[in-house]
């Protein structure tokens, strides 16, 4: 049986995936693999190992005329039209757990490096401004004693919400169901997305993109944060309206954002660059060895448990 990844994974996963029998293509060049081209690759494949990067609408799920499962190499699945697979008897699974701690750890560095302002302070360093030591030189704020808001209490959500409340933050969180773990361990509370923005001193995102989370932060409700809010998002960039965002932290509105993913991956918006307090990192959430390689065994797992025994270990 054949399968088809669309770009260079871990080789433990390829070397799991040959040692059960499959035979084992990989596009070889380190970025997007051009529609055309994955068309022409995966016509006789029974699995197909896409990145987030890959758009599996109709047309690439047509040209495949025998695959039988699409295991995505992320938790997020936005990029496969499920609906349209599942119509065609192809199971589709992706790597949750796995990148649970990698991504809460960088939602932390993001709440930390905006509040503490760590590139501002390294680019003072870069300009030769660091003359002396001055009372009021670059001063942050401390996650202790503040609110820490969770939007999505799911398994991200809560790994970050664990941190920030080590950190001394009172938790809330919003989120479609009450999270009872959240709420025991941490003294969490729920509350609605408006009460949620209008209290937080810090704004972690963890929801997936589908058409209910598309700007769920917008020009309606940015409005309610407070002066000295910091907004991080590692989860999908297009939750939060990028130019309303990049306009209310211009005027100086909320004190400073955090953002590792993008509405137009990989185009950042021009204002957003322009701004000092922002921290910008390239969708690096799941970048650690641990995850990668634990996401790239997974992918290859659910191939090998599918295709072999009919059990794929995480469907979506
Ligand atoms: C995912 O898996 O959805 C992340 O965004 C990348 O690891």
């Amino acid at each position: 049986m054949k399968v088809y990844i669309t770009r260079k994974i871990q080789s433990k996963a390829i070397k799991y995936l040959r040692d059960n029998g499959l035979t084992v293509s990989v596009y070889k060049e380190d970025k997007p693999i051009p529609k055309s081209v994955l068309i022409k690759n995966i016509k006789n494949i029974d699995a197909l190992i896409p990145l987030l990067t890959d758009k599996i609408d109709e047309e690439i799920i047509d040209s495949m005329t025998k695959c039988k499962i699409i295991a995505n190499f992320a938790v997020g699945y936005e990029n496969i039209d499920v609906d349209y697979a599942k119509r065609k008897n192809i199971i589709v699974t992706n790597t949750p757990d796995v990148l649970t701690d990698s991504t809460a750890d960088l939602a932390m560095t993001l709440a930390l490096a905006c509040s503490r302002r760590l590139f501002e302070s390294r680019k003072l360093i870069d300009d030769g401004k660091f003359k002396h030591w001055k009372p009021n030189l670059l001063l942050g704020y401390e996650i202790k004693d503040k609110i820490f808001g969770i939007i999505g209490a799911g398994r991200i959500g809560e790994a970050t919400a664990k941190r920030a409340y080590a950190f001394g933050a009172k938790i809330f969180y919003h989120s479609r169901s009450v999270n009872n773990k959240m709420e025991k361990d941490l003294n969490a509370k729920k509350v609605s997305l408006n009460k949620l923005l209008n209290i937080s001193d810090f704004i972690s995102l963890h929801i997936p993109s589908n058409e209910k989370t598309f700007h769920l932060l917008n020009k309606d409700n940015l409005k309610l944060l407070k002066r000295n809010a910091v907004i991080i998002n590692t989860a999908r960039g297009d939750i939060i309206d990028e130019v309303e965002l990049a306009k209310i932290l211009k005027k100086g509105k909320i004190f400073s954002v955090g953002l590792d993913v993008y509405e137009n991956e990989p185009k950042i918006h021009p204002e957003l660059l322009k701004l000092n307090k922002i921290v910008l990192m390239p969708h690096i959430g799941s970048a650690t060895v641990e995850a990668r390689t634990a996401m790239a065994m997974l992918a290859a797992k659910n191939v090998v448990n599918f295709l072999h025994w009919g059990k794929p270990i995480t469907p979506v």
